[in-house]
Parts: C-alpha cells; structure tokens; sequence
C-alpha cells in the first residue's frame, strides 16, 4: 500500500471503529461543507437521477445515501476497511469497495459523476490522482470535489482525532485554490467551476467546492 493511503487507512479505520452502530440510519442531506445543513447541498450537483456516481473516499457513505435517495446509481470506494465495512451494513442497497481510489480508478467501469467530499481529492497525491482522472473521465462525466481551505484546516492538517480523544496521524495535500487550479491544468483537466464557502456568521473560508471536465482537444468552454 502506498505510504499515504497506509496512514490515512489507520486513521480513518480507527475513526470507523468509534462510530457506533450502523443500524437503522435514516438519509440526511447530502452535505459539502464542515457543518451540516451549511453551503450547497444536492442541487450544485444537478439533477443525479439515472447517473452512475463514485464517491472516492466515501466514508461512511452518508453522502452517497443521499445520492442513491436522489435516483443516482452509487459506488463508494474508500481505503479505510472499517468504513466500508460500516457503510455496507448502513447502506446495503449501494456497492462497496475497500480499495485505494487510485486503484479503483485503474480498472473501474466509466462513471457518469466522481465525487470527493473531503475525500481522496487532496488525501491523495494530487498530481497522481488528477492524471488517472484525466484518463478515465469520460467526455460528460465531471469530477466535483470539496476540500477544506488550508487557512481552516490550520493545525489541524497534520491529525485527526478521534471521539475518545486519540490523535491519529493523517498525509493530506491542504492546496489552496490556486494551487488546485494549476494542477488540475498540469493533469490535461478543465475546471468548469469553483466555490469557496465560508464557515457559517464569518467571512473565514472552509471549503473549496471544483468542478472539473476532460478537456477536450483544442479547448472549449465548459
Ligand atoms: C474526511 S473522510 C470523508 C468521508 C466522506 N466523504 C464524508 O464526507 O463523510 C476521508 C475519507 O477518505 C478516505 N481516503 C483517504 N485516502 C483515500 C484513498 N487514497 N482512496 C480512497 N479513500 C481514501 C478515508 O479513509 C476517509 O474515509
């Protein structure tokens, strides 16, 4: 396994482990942001009904629980197993897959939508994971990613913690937008869009919400 995907495995099975019962969750909204019922929800995604969505680090698949709610045909892939293990007894009616979004993606049937929600989009090595993208996105498909802006993750980047107060050491790429935007471009990929939400009564940014596309030959508008 790579260096990455080993450590941010170990936290975010251990996270897994303290998330309690599975049993019985009902669907919430489909949520961006840090802070639930903040920013966008389902409709920055459009009409999702009849589309074929990956969500590449799914967690605990609340998002793509959402999704499926919406009419959407969902996947989700993450690297932790105690998340997919979690989201499979939660969410039995969407597929499942304990595996690196990297590889995932090496051998995947197209997809219509890519999300990552705090995801592998900026848990993963970005240049990698942005030109296997390049390769797989068919030329309607869209990759849309939130990530957190690397003024509010602050001290933060480095760990995670977990409800019974451990600190689990976590590899992200905390890009600001700019940052983001170049190497979407350097990958062969379009970006069609982007968002930053502020965390809620401040001017202080949270997210960045990208909406990306293959670029086609020559260039075109999105
Ligand atoms: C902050 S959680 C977000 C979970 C979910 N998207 C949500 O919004 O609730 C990040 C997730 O990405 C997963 N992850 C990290 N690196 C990954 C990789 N290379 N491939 C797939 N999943 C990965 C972690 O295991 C973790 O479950």
């Amino acid at each position: 396994m790579r260096e990455a995907a080993a450590v941010n495995a170990a936290a975010w099975n251990h996270q897994a482990l303290s998330a309690g019962n599975p049993d019985g969750q009902t669907v919430g909204r489909l949520e961006l942001t840090q802070y639930p019922g903040h920013g966008p929800g389902i409709e920055l995604l459009g009409d999702v009904k009849g589309l074929r969505v990956v969500e590449l680090g799914c967690g605990r698949g609340h998002n793509l629980a959402a999704l499926a709610a919406a009419g959407a045909y969902c996947v989700g892939v993450d690297i932790a197993a105690e998340q997919i293990r979690w989201a499979r007894a939660a969410w039995p009616h969407i597929n499942f897959y304990a595996a690196d979004a990297l590889d995932y993606l090496a051998d995947a049937p197209p997809a219509d939508l890519y999300l990552s929600i705090f995801g592998a989009v900026g848990l993963c090595e970005p240049g990698l994971l942005l030109r296997v993208l390049a390769t797989t996105l068919h030329p309607q498909a869209r990759l849309i990613f939130a990530t957190p802006d690397p003024g509010w993750l602050a001290d933060r980047s480095g760990w995670l913690s977990s409800p019974g107060g451990r600190q689990f050491p976590v590899r992200r790429w905390p890009l600001t937008l700019p940052q983001w935007l170049g190497q979407i471009e350097e990958a062969g990929l379009m970006a069609c869009g982007h968002l930053v939400v502020d965390q809620p009564g401040t001017q202080q940014p949270c997210t960045m919400i990208v909406t990306v596309e293959r670029r086609p030959a020559g260039g075109r508008p999105c």
